[in-house]
């Protein structure tokens, strides 16, 4: 796979390499988002039917993504809400708990904190152990807390595909396999890596995978796409969208009110999912990853940041072990004595765009860097440490 650049419009003086903070906007999901304000200019061109099938075919094409059907993913408008319509449909027997990996960010932390108030269920949050620990590094140990941590009186289990903060990489296939022995459901925020690092929920158990669509699906602002399992087929969603009953296409009896709900993940759609701005610019960005193909992207990214990883090793900076880490999201740890601040200067005055997120260096490439994005940061690098 080559650069990408040319499909979107990134200025050609910057070297953004923050895509786990917002990606930018493909030339051709813009123009589809443009073609949605402009569609309203008359409204007689717009059917009944086109607030249906628009967004049926959004979600077969990103159930496709994560190998699930098109009838078990649901519109939602952020995290949150994805992750709210799943969390508030595991209902815990006395004395159970819920499972969560440290520095879960606030959108399903949050979430889960409330349901544990509500239900009286504890919440045990997994932490990892020092980078190093001898030879084991932060990754393998984290996986296995987790692992061990999963018994019978575990409810659900909230974890990430890859760390939001430092891309520590998750093992779904074990975690997920090890909910289904003890009967816990996997509930998953794929926000930083779905578009980026391939997923299979079905091999993997996963229960729910709740996914904003602003950074690795290259979507708009204010959407996201979400994969509900049969295990929430008969949930109580947090709205009641008229949209998604069965009734909901025959618009002149809508007042014989259907109160059979769409089938699968149907029920989970947020109110007006049929948005006609968003959902084509989502539809846009999800067949571009389509035709680009996930896994073409996370090897596109692994050979993009090979130098840097190196240069981090040969100055004895400190990397999670390739098995614990995505090539799209890389942490990289500063020395203790850094000032990290001063240094994120440097690195914005060269007009390199990452994050710091703790005392790491959130460095997040996708198809649209080039070998000169990381080159620009290595130089930089190279004069601060
Ligand atoms: C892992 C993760 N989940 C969720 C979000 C956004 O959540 P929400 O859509 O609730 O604003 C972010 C944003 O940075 C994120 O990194």
């Amino acid at each position: 796979m080559r650069c990408q650049k040319h499909l979107f419009q990134l200025p050609d003086d910057i070297h953004y390499l923050n895509c786990a903070y917002m990606s930018p906007l493909l030339i051709s999901a813009e123009e589809a988002g443009v073609n949605g304000v402009l569609r309203k200019r008359n409204p007689s061109t717009f059917l009944p039917s086109d607030f249906f099938d628009e967004v049926a075919e959004l979600r077969a094409s990103f159930a496709k993504l994560i190998h699930a059907a098109s009838a078990e993913i649901a519109v939602i408008p952020s995290v949150s809400y994805g992750m709210a319509n799943a969390v508030n449909n595991v209902i815990p027997r006395k004395g159970q708990h819920a499972i969560v990996i440290s520095d879960n960010f606030p959108s399903g932390y949050m979430t889960l904190k409330s349901w544990s108030n509500r239900h009286r269920a504890p919440i045990r949050v997994i932490v990892p152990n020092s980078l190093r620990e001898g030879k084991v590094q932060k990754g393998e140990r984290w996986n296995q807390r987790i692992l061990e941590a999963i018994n019978r009186d575990t409810a659900l289990v909230m974890a990430a595909h890859v760390h939001w903060m430092d891309g520590t990489r998750f093992d779904l296939k074990a975690i997920g396999s090890r909910c289904r022995e003890m009967g816990a459901k996997l509930i998953v925020d794929g926000t930083q890596s779905v578009g980026a690092l391939p997923i299979d929920v079905k091999e993997y158990h996963v229960d729910a995978l709740i996914c904003g669509a602003y950074k690795w699906l290259m979507g708009p602002y204010s959407f996201g796409l979400a994969y509900y399992s049969d295990a929430f087929d008969q949930g109580t969603p947090i709205e009641e969208s008229w949209m998604n009953r069965t009734n909901a296409r025959d618009f002149s009896s809508l007042t014989n009110y259907g109160m059979e709900y769409t089938p699968g993940a149907g029920r989970y759609n947020v109110g007006q999912a049929s948005h006609l701005i968003h959902t084509p610019m989502a539809m846009e960005a999800v067949r571009q990853l389509h035709e680009w193909g996930v896994e073409n992207i996370q090897n596109y990214c692994a050979k993009l940041t090979q130098p840097l990883v190196e240069f981090i090793q040969s100055i004895g900076g400190q990397l999670e072990a390739p098995a614990y880490r995505a090539h799209h999201l890389i942490g990289f740890q500063l020395p203790e004595n850094m000032d990290a601040q001063a240094l994120l200067e440097k690195i914005r005055k060269r007009k390199i765009y990452l994050s710091l997120r703790g005392n790491s260096l959130r460095i997040s490439p996708n198809v649209y860097n080039d070998e000169q994005d990381v080159e620009a940061l290595i130089e930089t690098l190279k004069e601060m440490l």
